[in-house]
C-alpha cells in the first residue's frame, strides 16, 4: 500500500477518472469511487497501478458510510461526482429535476465530506478539492463581458446547485481551517465528456481539467483554501 490516499468520487469516467489517473502517477492509492461496480472495476483496471475500487453513491447514505469505513486515512478528497439533467431555463425547469440535481451535486458532496472527514483529520495535510463549475459564477453570469451569455439563464437547476456547493467550499474551508484542511473548488472549463450534449459537442480535453484538480489536491500548508480557481489556476470570481 502506498503511503498517501486519495477518493475521487464519479471516478469511473469522464473528468474524475483523468483526475484518478493523475493522483495514482503521484504516488497515490486512489480510490474510485463509483456507483455501479462494474463501471467501477473497469475503471480500475485500465488506470492500473496504486487504483482500487470503491463502490459509492453520493446519493446513498447507507453506501456512503459503508465506504467510508472502509478507509482508516484519507489524504485528498476529490469530491467530482455530478450531473446535469437539463439545460432549462428556471421557468421550465421542474422541481423534480432541482431535487435530483441538487441530491447529488450538493447534499452528496456534504453526506460524503462528512461522512470522510474522520479519515481526513487523520492526515498531516488534508486537501478537499470540489469540483463546481464556472457557469456557477454569477459574476462571471451577469458582468458586461460575460463567459455565459447573460439573460440565457440556462441550466438553472445545475448552476444554482454548482453555486451552492461554492458556497459550501467557503464554509467548510472556513471551518477546518484551523485543523489544516485546504478546501478548494475547480472550475474545470467545458470538457468533452458524457456530463451533457453540450459538453460532449463542444468540450476540451478532459486530462487538462484534471490537472487543475491535481494542483489542489497537492497544495503546500501555505497555499489557499476557500477559493475558487479555473483548472489552468487562475482564481474565478464568486
Ligand atoms: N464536462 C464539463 O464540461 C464540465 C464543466 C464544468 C464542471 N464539470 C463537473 O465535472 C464533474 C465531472 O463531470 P464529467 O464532465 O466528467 O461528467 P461525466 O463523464 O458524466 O461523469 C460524471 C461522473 O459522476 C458520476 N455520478 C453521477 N451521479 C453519481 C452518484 N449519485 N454517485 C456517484 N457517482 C455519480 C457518474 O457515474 P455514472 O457513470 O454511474 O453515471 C460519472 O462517473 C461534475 O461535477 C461536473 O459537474 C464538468
Amino acid at each position: 500500500m502506498n503511503a498517501r490516499t486519495a477518493l475521487v468520487t464519479g471516478a469511473n469516467k469522464g473528468i474524475g477518472k483523468d483526475i484518478a489517473r493523475l493522483l495514482a502517477a503521484e504516488g497515490f492509492t486512489v480510490y474510485v469511487g463509483s456507483r455501479d461496480p462494474a463501471r467501477g472495476k473497469r475503471a480500475v483496471a485500465e488506470l492500473g497501478t496504486g487504483a482500487r475500487p470503491l463502490v459509492l453513491d453520493v446519493t446513498d447514505p447507507d453506501g456512503i458510510e459503508r465506504a467510508a469505513a472502509r478507509l482508516d486515512r484519507l489524504d485528498v478528497l476529490v469530491n467530482n461526482a455530478g450531473i446535469s439533467p437539463s439545460l432549462a431555463p428556471p421557468a421550465e425547469c421542474g422541481i423534480e429535476e432541482y431535487r435530483r440535481t441538487f441530491e447529488t451535486n450538493v447534499f452528496g458532496v456534504a453526506a460524503v465530506t462528512n461522512a470522510f472527514l474522520p479519515a481526513l483529520r487523520r492526515s498531516p495535510h488534508p486537501r478537499i478539492v470540489n469540483v463546481s463549475s464556472g457557469t456557477a459564477s454569477l459574476t462571471w453570469s451577469t458582468s458586461p463581458n460575460p463567459q455565459f451569455a447573460p439573460g440565457t439563464g440556462g441550466a438553472a437547476a445545475y448552476r444554482s446547485s454548482k453555486a451552492a456547493l461554492n458556497a459550501l467550499t467557503v464554509l467548510y474551508a472556513q471551518t477546518l481551517a484551523e485543523d489544516g484542511f485546504k478546501v478548494n473548488a475547480l472550475a474545470p472549463g467545458l470538457r468533452a465528456t458524457d456530463l451533457n450534449p453540450q459538453a460532449a459537442a463542444a468540450g476540451g480535453d478532459p486530462a487538462e481539467a484534471a490537472q487543475g484538480a491535481l494542483h489542489l489536491a497537492l497544495l503546500p500548508d501555505d497555499g489557499p483554501t476557500g477559493g475558487f480557481f479555473s483548472w489552468d489556476g487562475t482564481p474565478v470570481p464568486w
